[in-house]
């Protein structure tokens, strides 16, 4: 058997644990493993295709980003080509894809993606193409799984830079916003938020009220320390309202989410007359080392995707089902996205140990 593996998306920590563990894995029963470089780039372009053998995975566990490289840009569905007159055309190269693979003479390809590239791993599938997809994302909003490698990391860098924040925040008597990644799930501001105390969590699952975020802050400073830790997931947005975009990507026509936390701060201090300062987490939390049950979740997707492949179970995704890893077919997988439960157990935790959500009094 001959397979291949790629990684597309966003990084996320965990991707060179799920490659070493499929490589070992493959290996082990006698196959050969190429790595597609950069997604689906490497079988469109020169020298984009490398040998992936037991020394070439050793020592990469512990390591962030991906040996492959990756991309959020360049889908073989929809691959931009510049025209001689500037224009940018998306052209549909997926045959050329699927025939460079026939080439190679591969038998499957272990596609390690989000739902943006488990969307193309599916239609690459109903086209003819032997895949099988492991789910990755740091925003750990796939529906059918329950938890992607990466997350918790995420979670574990936000968690202890929300924890340096408040000593800043004291010792200047400061409101403190901090913006965290999930695009339009609030999976990591809920978790970070709740294990590093924030005072205020805004999520886009529950729109929020500028008066009642401002009321809580303001019995902060009236009847308790005199700060507060904010923490708002990107895609939050107010009540009425809608999600946040980065002015300067919107200006080269590109919706990316981003700006909540400056918004927020200047609306604070203007409503409170509280000092407010703002960050953005950003990419910090997607680098960096893995934590450990990150390594644990990749290095068994990794196995698993390759144990489908020798059952010749195709078209499937690895998922986690607690207690194991299953198979779930990527038809059913794809575009089904999982929100955080605003009734679920979490949410009640927070909200009966003081928390707010700027909902409070607007029932
Ligand atoms: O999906 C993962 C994620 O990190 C989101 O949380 C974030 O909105 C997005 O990717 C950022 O993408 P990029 O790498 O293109 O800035």
């Amino acid at each position: 058997m001959k397979i291949a593996i790629n990684t597309g998306g966003g990084d996320a920590p965990g991707l060179n644990a799920v490659i070493r563990a499929a490589v070992l894995s493959a290996t082990g029963l006698g196959w050969s493993v190429y790595g597609i470089l950069r997604g689906y780039r490497g079988l469109l372009e020169e020298g984009g295709v490398v040998d992936l053998t037991r020394d070439s995975v050793r020592g990469i566990t512990h390591l962030g980003g991906t040996i492959l490289g990756t991309s959020n840009r360049g889908s073989p569905l929809s691959w931009p080509v510049e025209r001689k007159d500037g224009t940018v055309e998306l052209v549909d190269r997926s045959e050329e894809v699927i025939e460079e693979f026939h080439r190679r003479e591969w038998d499957a390809l272990i596609a390690i993606g989000g739902d943006g590239s488990l969307k193309i791993a599916l239609a690459l599938s109903e086209r003819g193409l032997p895949v099988v997809g492991v789910p990755k994302t740091i925003d750990n909003d796939l529906a059918a799984t329950q938890v992607t490698f990466g997350f918790h990391t995420a979670v574990d860098t936000a968690t202890d830079a929300i924890g340096r924040l408040h000593s800043t925040a004291e010792a200047h008597g400061r409101v403190m916003v901090v913006e965290l990644m999930g695009r339009t799930a609030g999976w990591i501001a809920l978790y970070a938020g709740v294990a590093a105390t924030a005072d205020i969590i805004l999520i886009p699952e529950i729109p929020y009220h500028l008066d009642a975020l401002c009321a809580k802050i303001k019995e902060r400073y009236e009847k308790g320390p005199g700060f507060a830790i904010v923490v708002a997931a990107e895609g939050a947005f107010e009540a009425g309202g809608s999600a946040t975009f980065q002015e300067t990507a919107q200006a080269r026509g590109e919706h990316r989410l981003g700006g909540i936390a400056e918004k927020l701060a200047l609306q604070i201090e203007e409503r409170t007359g509280y000092e407010t300062r703002s960050l953005v987490l950003g990419h910090l939390q997607r680098g960096g080392e893995p934590n450990a049950y990150d390594r644990l979740l990749a290095l068994r997707f990794g196995s698993a995707a390759v144990e489908l492949v020798r059952e010749g179970r195709l078209g499937c995704m690895v998922a986690l089902h607690p207690p194991e890893v299953l198979a779930v077919p990527l038809k059913e997988a794809v575009g089904k996205l999982k929100l955080v439960p605003t009734d679920g157990d979490l949410v009640r935790t927070a909200r009966s140990i003081g928390v707010s959500f700027g909902d409070e009094g607007t029932d």
